[in-house]
């Protein structure tokens, strides 16, 4: 069974794609919760999370792992160190993670380091924290944006890929768009200026999302755990199964793609364990 549900390159003809290729894992929204074995909305999120790690792990050797917030649905340094305990089973290399609206930054950053850059070959993967503590809503931040600018300035022939947790544009769900990156259209249209910027990539939205700003590929990535319906007009949970994103970087600049599900996987949605 095919279960890959996109697959696309952004920055360069498909026939192109050659030449030395780097290979991230995007994983997202993982909500680990305080206790191993609980679950949220009928999931167990640690059980989830390894479904995703497993297999993804039988499918390529990834050079970095991408974390793009909603680690910790109960936020504490021990969460945090059993992500990475877990993460560990399956993969030691570089590791970006970058804080979600269910994320606390002081416990986080306890375990994990600042989610500033990863230097990968021919590719800078820069974070940016759009989280701020117990709000769900996205922030901006003017030091982040600064940044972003400089390595904009400063690329000199390597290819930027952005991550951040919060959705840079609409999704036609009102009630995940509000708390979106409010700035994202003027954020999209100044990375724009840059050829060296290849995409942006998010979580919290809880599905897939693959378009494109200008030259910029704009994706979104399945939780490793349940995902929300697209385009719901209120709080609605899918019931497609837990995904991760395949990001392969070409040194041509072009980004070939893949969302994939993880297969065979015992899903039991159950709405009276609250989110
Ligand atoms: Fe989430």
């Amino acid at each position: 069974m095919n279960n890959s549900s996109s697959a696309s390159v952004s920055g360069a003809d498909s026939s192109a794609f050659s030449g030395r290729v780097t290979t991230v894992l995007q994983i997202t929204d993982c909500h680990l919760l305080s206790e191993t074995g609980k679950r949220l909305l009928g999931v167990d999120t640690e059980d989830s999370l390894r479904a995703v790690l497993s297999q993804a792990l039988s499918e390529f050797a990834p050079d970095a792992l991408l974390a793009t917030g909603d680690i910790a649905h109960d936020p504490s340094a021990e969460v945090y160190a059993r992500f990475t305990a877990v993460v560990a089973e399956y993969f030691t290399g570089p590791m970006l993670c970058i804080p979600g609206n269910h994320d606390l930054w002081a416990p986080m950053r306890s375990i994990l380091a600042e989610p500033a850059r990863l230097d990968l070959e021919g590719w800078q993967l820069l974070g940016m924290d759009t989280h701020v503590d117990d709000d769900v809503a996205a922030c901006l931040r003017p030091t982040d944006e600064a940044r972003l600018r400089e390595a904009c300035v400063t690329a000199e022939g390597t290819h930027l890929l952005i991550a951040c947790h919060h959705p840079p544009i609409e999704l036609g769900s009102p009630w995940i768009d509000k708390h979106r990156i409010q700035e994202g259209g003027e954020l999209l249209e100044w990375l724009s200026e840059y050829s060296c910027v290849k995409g942006i990539v998010f979580g919290h939205a809880h599905q897939m999302v693959d378009t494109s700003y200008k030259h910029i590929a704009v994706m979104g990535t399945p939780s490793s755990c349940f995902q929300f319906v697209p385009r719901s007009q209120r709080f609605t949970i899918d019931t497609t199964m837990p995904g991760y994103r395949w990001l392969h970087l070409s040194d041509d600049g072009s980004i070939r793609t893949d969302v994939r599900r993880v297969e065979d996987y015992p899903l039991h949605i159950d709405l009276s364990q609250g989110a």
